[in-house]
């Protein structure tokens, strides 16, 4: 639910539990009724998914986290049926729901990014505000942040830190890292963010944002390949929705923004150009309706409720029956980066 780092909510080794974002907006948005099936791609604490049942749908639960899938397994006991945990990955949500028994579903919702329960407790290692192992795997499988910065190239990591950070002082943290590891590879989240500190200021105008805080985003994306996911899992949503189907999804930054807001402006185009000095070029036909046009973000009064909930973003379309297309994840917006045992590429 978060790409920031920067409020001062939950306490490490007492997580604070994970209040949903924007939720009346994603259930107006989501509108669900009785006898819906909705895959909710981020089942984290349940937020949404509970108002989906509350209105009479069914649920699949998605989340890679295996915490997540254990502390929702009350909630799926108490549902009668109605909903169904998948421990896994929301790009394949299309094979979940067909495991299933579905074949096209009636809603799909992602909410991106992490759970206040995974960013606030300190061994889970995605937050530089308490001390824990520099781990940031929400799967916690695969390599983790300390494997990226103590083996990856520098030019790679400056690459990683630039595009996935929005670091303009990439390639200084880059280099710091790299003169850091030789002394003694990183192994916790404060040691890296002390070595940052040296090289980023903090900004005056900004005194709250901590100079660690577009590193750390640019890892954690890097090593959940969150942008992969992001752009698979809305081709995999166009593929499984059915005619009238929803496309509901919250971000956190811009990079996850731009690739939603692209894919739903594409999807939902219905004229090819066209001026004075340029001809009308033929395009598919659409395959998503805007139910909300541009984007929604949060009212001042849950901003205030819950900081979290400041740089959220809400974008939605409704599936038209023209059939799904074939995606191209770089020319949705996933940069190319360098590979490391199964991420990047
Ligand atoms: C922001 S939280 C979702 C909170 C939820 N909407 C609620 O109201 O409780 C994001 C959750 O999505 C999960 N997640 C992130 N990326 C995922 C992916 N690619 N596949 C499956 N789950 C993912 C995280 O583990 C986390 O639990």
């Amino acid at each position: 639910m978060t790409g920031g780092d920067g409020d001062k909510s939950g306490i490490a080794g007492g997580p604070a539990r994970h209040i949903p974002v924007l939720l009346d907006r994603v259930r107006e948005a989501m509108a669900p009724a009785p006898g819906d099936v909705i895959v909710d791609g981020t089942f984290g604490a349940g937020g949404y998914s509970s108002a989906f049942l509350d209105a009479g749908a069914s649920v699949i639960g998605i989340d890679r986290d295996p915490d997540a899938i254990r502390d929702g397994r009350a909630l799926e006991q108490a549902s009668d049926g109605r909903l169904k945990l998948v421990h896994g990955q929301f790009v394949d949500l299309e094979e979940h729901a067909r495991a299933l028994g579905h074949d096209a579903v009636d809603g799909v919702v992602m909410d991106l990014g992490v759970s206040s329960m995974q960013l606030d407790q300190a061994a889970r290692g995605f937050s530089f505000r308490f001390d824990g192992p520099l781990d940031m795997r929400m799967e916690q499988d695969g390599p983790s942040a300390a494997d990226v910065v103590n083996t990856m190239e520098r030019k790679d990591l400056t690459r990683i830190i630039g595009m996935l950070g929005e670091e303009k002082r990439a390639s200084s943290v880059s280099h710091a890292i790299c003169q850091a590891r030789e002394e003694k590879p990183f192994e916790t989240t404060l040691e890296l963010a002390r070595v940052i500190e040296k090289v980023v200021k903090r900004n005056p105008k900004k005194a709250s944002i901590h100079p660690a805080t577009r590193t750390f985003q640019a890892l954690r994306i890097y090593v959940n390949g969150e942008l992969h996911q992001a752009a698979g899992a809305l081709a995999a949503a166009e593929r499984i929705l059915r005619p009238g189907g929803r496309l509901v999804v919250v971000t956190f930054h811009s990079l996850e923004d731009r690739i939603v807001k692209r894919f739903l402006a594409d999807r939902c185009k219905t004229r090819g150009g066209g001026s004075r000095h340029m001809p009308e070029v033929d395009i598919p036909p659409p395959t998503f309706e805007f139910i909300v046009k541009g984007n929604q973000d949060a009212s001042v009064e849950e901003i205030t409720d819950n900081p979290r909930a400041r740089s959220a973003r809400l974008r939605a379309g409704r599936r038209l029956d023209s059939p799904a297309r074939p995606l191209d994840i770089h020319e949705a917006g996933v940069p190319r980066l360098a590979s490391f045992h199964g991420l990047g590429g």
